[in-house]
């Protein structure tokens, strides 16, 4: 009985059996052929081929945000939580909301002031429990500056790192001057560059606690040396990479020990790097270009091969925008570009290749 089952069951599956062998066979076959026709749409997505140049990485959202009238300052920096719908954008200047808040379809949600930032430079998201803040850096002179300050999204400041109103370069009590930006790992980790053109020259990761892991850098040229460190980010290898301004180049480090990794200068001979973030897919860095007003895109390389910079793409916007510091939406892949010279933050999108 059982055996009859079987053999009726078999016969009936020989012929989805017996087509299938015959597509695998021809499929094998037509990809061993060495002249099998071009598919565009594969070429597109080699971004090593050099046709890809001929269309961009990302296209400008030119409805975002629905009402650019809320840009009123020097847009310094901008910042995505990465959870929640906000794009926090700092502005200097008198008489503005210090920072403006904005959903990524566009849309305004409030601007914030606060007596307690005297000059707004780098800003960040974050979203770890329990509750969703943003960190500003300040590198004003006045009684709150050279501090690197935490605030709710609607703008109670939470807390200080730093001296505030005092530059400095000790580690105990913590003392900054000028600090230019902070970067927040998934792991909470905070990475701090120090500074924009002050007294120091390094890079300090510090714990979830905020005590210190440990510290790199002092003002040279040499390698783990900075001059300006301008920004900073963490990618999804462990790999710690900073925007060494004055040394108009990429400096490489090892998240978990500090190690001096490697350094990218050939693709900033024309103006230095000015920020540093991963795309959304991981694949390239974002750097702005602030004198020559572009945002490039720069192949992530591989584990364990810094290698040199390989720039994949390139936005060139126009005269006098300067592009200052980015950030990049992990939920939509969108790039915000905080331009000094226009006033204003502008969302770069995806474009989808056809
Ligand atoms: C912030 O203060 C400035 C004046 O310094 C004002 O023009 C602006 O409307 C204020 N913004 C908010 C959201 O209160």
């Amino acid at each position: 009985m059982v055996k009859k089952n079987w053999m009726f069951v078999s016969v009936k599956q020989a012929k989805p059996v017996i087509i299938i062998v015959m597509l695998v066979s021809f499929l094998s076959l037509w990809m061993l052929l060495p002249t099998r026709f071009a598919n565009p749409a594969s070429a597109g997505y080699s971004l090593e081929s050099p046709r890809l140049a001929a269309k961009s990485l990302y296209k400008l959202d030119i409805g975002w945000p629905k009402f650019p009238k809320y840009f009123t300052g020097q847009v310094f920096g901008v910042a995505v939580d990465p959870v929640a719908d906000i794009v926090y954008v700092a502005q200097r200047g008198e008489s503005v909301s210090k920072v403006l808040m904005f959903t990524e379809h566009g849309y305004f949600l409030k601007g914030w002031n606060t007596t307690t930032i005297e000059l707004p430079h780098g800003i960040f998201a974050t979203n770890s429990s329990p509750a969703p803040s943003v960190w500003v850096t300040d590198v004003g002179n006045g009684k709150y500056g050279h501090t690197v300050k935490q605030y709710t999204p609607s703008g109670t400041l939470l807390q200080t790192l730093g001296t505030p109103g005092t530059p400095g370069s000790d580690l105990y009590p913590l003392q900054f001057d000028q600090p230019a930006e902070v970067f927040i790992s998934r792991k909470g980790e905070m990475y701090i560059v120090d500074g924009d053109g002050g007294l120091n020259n390094r890079l300090i990761k510090l714990a979830e606690d905020f005590t210190i892991t440990w510290v790199q850098g002092e003002k040279g040229v040499k390698p783990s040396q900075f001059y300006i460190p301008h920004s900073v980010t963490e990618d999804t290898v462990g790999r710690v990479w900073v925007a060494d301004r004055g040394n108009k180049r990429l400096q490489v480090f090892d998240a978990a020990s500090g190690e001096w990794l490697g350094s990218w200068d050939s693709c900033f001979t024309d103006d230095a790097p000015y920020s540093v973030r991963l795309t959304s897919d991981n694949k390239y860095f974002v750097v702005a270009q602030l004198n020559i007003n572009r945002v490039i895109f720069l192949s992530v390389p591989p584990i364990g091969d810094i290698g040199n910079c390989l720039k994949v793409d390139t936005i060139q916007l126009a005269d006098d925008v300067k592009p200052h510091l980015v950030d990049v939406s992990r939920k939509t892949g969108a790039i915000y570009v905080a331009e000094i010279g226009a006033r204003q933050a502008q969302r770069y999108v995806p474009n989808i290749r056809k």
